[in-house]
């Protein structure tokens, strides 16, 4: 019988909202009944989620990961980690011993009784969404925090020990202009040691309100590459396109998405996937039903070697070559010999890319397209 071992819940509520979110959010009119009415569209949401996982025949256990993201969940606070505590109970839901379980976390988003409770209900990793440690472009972007959030938070998190995670952005508008210097605000940050950081390419629209103002590729991927390779000196893996971990704390729930393993999800706009189903479902913002995508062979094969490539694991060419023909296996081998002549490869078998490799990534993929190998 397959089984639900992770779950991602989306929390769709922020304090304010940031000029350049595309994510599933909106500010609370009213906290106490918006929050209610959450719980309440919550317990609705699972009940078609169930009917759906029974008629696939999927059974429960313990959670080995649990991920509350959003939206801004940390504002969810006590009562949040209360309704979490009923809706675990009810429905006989548990995180395992070891589960890794996982809060987003605003500066100035959260309070010591929020945080406290989601700590005694399980919640033992959290995510601050940094995005940039200097006063300027925290107000470019809209953000609610200021400097004093962040390290009020950030000592929060050392003064009781806990595992935390750093969101932060590059390719920032202004940043030629103010002379954005990126590894000066992540020193102050690794002062706080955390296990992991989370970096960011500010993706925006064509009406972005500071479309005229946003750096070039050239100054982009000199800021991406002089931060992975300043992480790595200090102890930090490039584990994945857009993560760096300490060796041993890369996150396990995202690993399972980049795995292509089944991951439940529950929430307005959250995004599922049940692997033995090659099923993607996302739910409709508000609504009792989800959209649904069955993925073609075809399409779970370019998703594993997408997936693969993202991933420090990389391709493994043995195991992948053996079900292709001699032609296309030259043909991968002639493209892999390219890769690595252009400086892209850390490794050939399985091929692992470098940071520059992970930069360039959808160039990589298109080439794959060209030659008809995905
Ligand atoms: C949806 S947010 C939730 C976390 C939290 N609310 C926050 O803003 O810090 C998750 C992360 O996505 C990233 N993000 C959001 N919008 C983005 C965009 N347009 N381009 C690139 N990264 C973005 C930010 O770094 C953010 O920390
Ligand atoms: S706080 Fe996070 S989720 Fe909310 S609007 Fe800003 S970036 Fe988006």
């Amino acid at each position: 019988m397959p089984t639900i071992k992770s779950l991602y819940l989306h929390f769709p509520f922020c304090a304010h909202l940031c000029n350049y979110c595309d994510f599933f959010k909106s500010v609370p009119q009213n906290k106490d009944t918006d929050f209610q009415n959450f719980a309440h569209y919550l317990e609705q949401c699972n009940q078609v989620h169930s009917q759906m996982l029974q008629k696939y025949s999927y059974e429960y256990v313990p959670f080995e990961t649990f991920y509350i993201g959003g939206g801004t969940p940390s504002l969810w606070s006590t009562t949040g980690a209360l309704a979490l505590k009923d809706f675990f109970e009810n429905h006989n839901w548990k995180l395992a011993k070891d589960c890794e379980a996982t809060l987003e976390v605003n500066p100035g988003g959260w309070t010591r009784a929020g945080l406290d409770a989601f700590r005694a209900f399980g919640m033992n990793r959290f995510s601050l969404g940094i995005q940039s440690l200097n006063e300027k472009f925290l107000k470019v972007l809209d953000r609610y925090h200021d400097l004093n959030h962040v390290h009020e938070t950030l000592n929060y998190f050392n003064e009781h020990e806990l595992n935390f995670s750093v969101d932060f952005m590059l390719g920032l508008p202004f940043s030629r202009e103010y002379k954005r210097d990126v590894i000066a605000e992540l020193e102050e940050i690794l002062k706080y040691q955390p296990k992991h950081l989370s970096l960011y390419i500010l993706t925006i629209k064509s009406n972005y309100i500071h479309k005229d103002h946003m750096p070039d590729d050239e100054w982009i991927e000199a800021e991406y590459l002089k931060v992975a390779d300043y992480l790595e000196k200090n102890g930090y893996v490039h584990y994945e396109v857009s993560n760096f971990s300490k060796p041993g704390f890369e996150s396990k729930h995202n690993l399972r998405y980049w795995d292509a393993e089944t991951v439940a999800a529950l929430g307005p706009s959250a995004t599922g996937f049940l692997k033995e189903q090659k099923l993607r479902y996302k739910w409709k913002p508000y609504k009792y039903e989800f959209e649904e995508e069955v993925l073609t062979e075809s399409e779970m094969e370019f998703e594993k070697i997408y997936l693969n490539l993202r991933c420090f694991k990389g391709l493994d060419t043995d195991q992948y070559f053996t079900t292709l023909t001699a032609e296309k296996i030259q043909a991968w081998q002639n493209l892999i010999q390219k890769w690595e002549t252009m400086g892209y490869l850390q490794s050939r078998n399985p091929v692992i890319l470098n940071s520059k490799g992970f930069l360039i990534m959808d160039s990589l993929m298109d080439d794959l397209f060209k030659k008809d190998l995905v």
